[in-house]
């Protein structure tokens, strides 16, 4: 048995559980809009054909903002193409999957979803075949009250209020050769920087996020960010992160470790950012959207898109199927991003639906819910107040990506309101059970209200429709407190939650 210990203090405050960590990603890729939010013919559908199931999985999940309509496919995407009557929508080539896009969802009808689910949509514009007029002409739709082209044209669709959408993404992986449109960090950093200065025109509480880096691996990580800061920087909010971590090898302790990676891209995004900050005398700091994150198993067929002259209508892709393992890293590295609380304001898991995602549909059929969906779903519930800084002491494992790592990854939040204390732990190690204490002599008085271990003998478990219960979060029964430390043991490969309340 390996031990670890965590010392906690209501004095080590990092900064607040921001709710828009817990966000998500909607895309139109694969079966993610349609038969996963969109599904007409379904037993639960709404009028404007959405799956009620679903709706409630996201709001089980815990879901806060939801980013539209991309991803790759926003780079080619003709908003209105989505507005008005759907029989008169026109059909187009999506270059990004090579599918056909049916345009029966658009804005409007995305943002009634975003309405019955309880989210905050997020909303990306075209910076790859398309400029400043077309953002500003969607930015016109969505936000301005009325009396002119754009205001009327969504009032006369239905919508008599405006959306005022505060999120809005500038482009997407605008430094990747895949994306359509690539450019390079000096033509995209200026198109960025006057597309944030046109719609702070003609609306100034905006929230924009210019386009960082598609991953650390990136050749121009780095000298990317800040290129198109030194362009944007008194124009945006946020820069964007976006990572995807796949087991390579059979190399499980390094997959295990997939959070070291975040932690490090998160340092050094907020490092340039900072400099650039420096070098151009700006008083703000520009904080992190990770507005793509996940576990992602790229090398698989479902991955690739079709080709030749086969353009399908949501046709199967991306549809991986998490095992435990993959849900202990996706708990990990939400573990990851509250640490950075202070620096990530925003995240977004990708995706929601079907595409690489929590949640699974058959179409006009079952629905459920993947291993990932665990860990995401409680620690969105649960973490409250403030993330705190942990002094931990563990033994470290050796991994071929990122040489030695602890075993023990933590984090906590402390709510001051109610006093309790909520602990999010990693256990990577592949063979050993791990005995954790934490020190809580800064929260005296505190008992166990819950506590739950996700872990299986066999970590590559995988939900099913036909069964996606045989591996739950359980009840850890070892976690008890006395003498003002929490004891808790913790299997190998297993993401635990360990809530304490005041006596
Ligand atoms: O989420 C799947 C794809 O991953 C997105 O379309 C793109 O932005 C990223 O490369």
């Amino acid at each position: 048995m390996l031990s670890a210990s965590v010392t906690i203090d209501p004095a080590f405050v990092v900064g607040p559980v921001r709710p828009r960590t817990f966000g998500s990603f909607v895309e139109h890729l694969g079966r993610s809009v349609y038969t996963g939010l969109h599904d007409p013919g379904h037993p639960t559908a709404d009028a404007d054909g959405f799956r009620g199931d679903v709706v409630e999985l996201t709001r089980e999940l815990g879901v806060t903002t939801v980013r539209y309509p991309g991803g790759n496919f926003v780079s080619g995407y003709r908003w209105e193409d989505g507005i008005g009557p759907v029989e008169q929508r026109p059909r187009r080539l999506d270059l990004a999957w090579h599918s056909t896009e049916p345009n029966l969802v658009g804005v409007d009808e995305f943002v009634r979803w975003c309405a019955r689910a309880g989210v905050e949509p997020m909303m990306a514009v075209n910076l790859g075949t398309r400029g400043v007029q077309e953002a500003l002409d969607l930015l016109e739709y969505c936000n301005v009250a009325g009396g002119t082209e754009w205001s009327d044209r969504r009032r006369a669709n239905g919508a008599e209020e405006p959306y005022r959408i505060r999120m809005w993404c500038l482009g997407n992986e605008m430094d990747g050769p895949w994306q359509i449109g690539h450019k390079t960090a000096e033509e995209y950093g200026r198109l960025a920087a006057e597309t944030a200065r046109a719609m702070r025109m003609v609306d100034p509480d905006l929230e924009l996020v210019v386009c960082g880096s598609s991953g650390s691996q990136m050749p121009t990580f780095g000298a990317w960010e800040h290129t198109v800061l030194t362009e944007s920087y008194e124009h945006v909010d946020h820069i964007s992160a976006h990572a995807y971590y796949w087991e390579e090898d059979g190399d499980l302790a390094s997959f295990l470790a997939s959070a070291v990676n975040m932690d490090h891209f998160v340092d050094d995004v907020a490092a340039t950012a900072d400099a650039v900050r420096a070098a151009g005398r700006h008083d703000k700091r520009i904080n992190i959207s990770f507005d793509e994150w996940n576990v992602w198993y790229q090398q698989r067929a479902e991955s690739r898109p079709p080709s030749g002259d086969d353009w399908p209508v949501a046709p199967v892709l991306l549809e991986d199927r998490y095992n435990v393992a993959d849900a202990v890293v996706v708990g990990n590295l939400l573990i990851s991003l509250l640490r950075h609380t202070d620096r990530v304001h925003a995240a977004s898991l990708a995706q929601l639906v079907n595409v690489i995602a929590p949640i699974m549909t058959e179409p006009g059929g079952r629905s459920w819910r993947q291993t990932t969906f665990h860990p995401f779903a409680l620690t969105a519930r649960h973490a409250a107040g403030e993330v705190l800084r942990l002094a931990v002491d563990a033994p470290v494992q050796e991994t071929a990506k990122f040489g030695d790592v602890p075993a023990l990854d933590a984090v906590a939040t402390h709510d001051p309101e109610t006093g309790g204390v909520v602990i999010f732990a990693v256990n990577r190690s592949l063979t050993d059970d791990l005995a954790l204490e934490v020190d809580l002599r800064g929260f005296p008085g505190l008992r166990v209200a819950e506590a739950v271990t996700l872990s299986n003998p066999d970590h590559t478990w995988s939900a099913t429709a036909d069964d996606a219960t045989s591996v739950l979060p359980r009840t850890n029964t070892t976690a008890k407190v006395a003498d003002d430390h929490a004891r808790a043991e913790l299997p190998p490969v297993s993401w635990s939650m360990i809530r304490l309340e005041r006596v």
